[in-house]
């Protein structure tokens, strides 16, 4: 029912650990009749929904950012017309005033929180980064490149703002800014949950502080819900390996994928990272849909674009 050969496409915003590479694993795990909804309690950066485009979907996160963001996408009020005309005047102004131009533009969207101002943001901060003191002000520096706005990076955005227009374009997909309890808690037989919490215990924010408590209640409750889960996050690396998943789902169906990350800025020392998808039966695809290889190669940090 999914789509099996999936290209990811990238949203018009960045997050750490953004999903994208990890979307073809997602899709050809997941074996389900499109019967019910596609939910996902911690939607990010939104990559999964809009690359799976499911015709029902619940999409909730606590960042209301984000939320606000794919709402203003949904209703049409951010466009391919009107990102454009945006950037193209905030570009030139950054490309005028420098670094103060984006201090100022950080300074109103923390006092007004626009979604306009927050895909400026994140695509012009320092390494794409994302992330919110403890205030939820977001706090990353700029990036230093006061010509960010070329035309180029201005048009890959309209593209991606109206992809994500498109992808929702004539379904039925709710967005709400609500705690992964209840939107887990709203799932219903035929249902599917997609879950990518927040690392526990890393890559702390105001939006991101995951206890291991909290890691065990999700884990319960997916496992408690009638509704099919597919639950996805990093298994082991060559100096660790996430206990979460061993302690949790050592019975569940999981498909692995491995990664390279490169460590520093020489391109020869990389790290393999093993990717996990654990899967309830009643959603599990049969392992022969999912290829063990090839094994992408991914050459770089993704959130560093043009
Ligand atoms: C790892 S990210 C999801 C990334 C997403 N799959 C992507 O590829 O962009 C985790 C998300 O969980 C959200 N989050 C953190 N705590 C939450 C909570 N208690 N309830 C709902 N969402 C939460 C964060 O705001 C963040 O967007």
């Amino acid at each position: 029912m999914l789509p099996r050969n999936i290209a990811p496409k990238a949203p018009p915003i960045k997050t750490q650990g953004i999903k994208t590479k990890v979307v073809p694993l997602i899709a050809r795990s997941i074996e389900w009749d499109g019967s019910g909804r596609w939910i996902e309690p911690f939607i990010g950066s939104a990559v999964v929904a809009l690359n799976i485009a499911p015709q029902r979907a619940l999409l909730a996160d606590t960042n209301e950012h984000m939320i606000d963001l794919y709402r203003a996408i949904q209703n049409g009020s951010i466009n391919g017309r009107t990102i454009r005309k945006y950037l193209e005047r905030e570009g030139t102004q950054l490309l005028e005033k420098g670094e103060a131009h984006y201090y100022y533009i950080r300074e109103r969207f923390n006092e007004c929180g626009d979604p306009f101002d927050f895909i400026f943001l994140s695509r012009s901060c320092f390494n794409g980064m994302m992330r919110f003191n403890k205030k939820g002000g977001f706090n990353v520096p700029f990036c230093r490149k006061p010509e960010r706005f070329r035309p180029a990076l201005i048009t890959k955005i309209v593209n991606q703002v109206e992809w994500a227009a498109k992808a929702m374009e004539g379904k039925d997909w709710q967005f709400l800014v609500q705690d992964w309890r209840l939107t887990v808690g709203s799932a219903r037989a035929g249902d599917v949950i997609y879950c990518d919490p927040p690392y526990v215990g890393r890559h702390v924010d105001y939006y991101n502080g995951f206890t291991e408590e909290e890691a065990d209640a999700l884990a319960q409750s997916l496992i408690a819900s009638e509704a099919g889960f597919a639950l996805s996050m990093w298994l082991e690396n060559k100096y660790r390996r996430n206990d979460y998943v061993d302690r949790l789902f050592s019975d569940y169906p999981q498909r692995t994928m491995e990664h390279f990350y490169h460590v520093g800025p020489q391109e020869k020392l990389r790290n393999a990272m093993t990717e996990v998808v654990v899967l309830s039966e009643n959603v599990a695809a049969t392992p022969a849909e999912v290829p063990e290889s090839p094994l992408p190669l991914f050459e770089r940090a993704e959130l560093m674009d043009v």
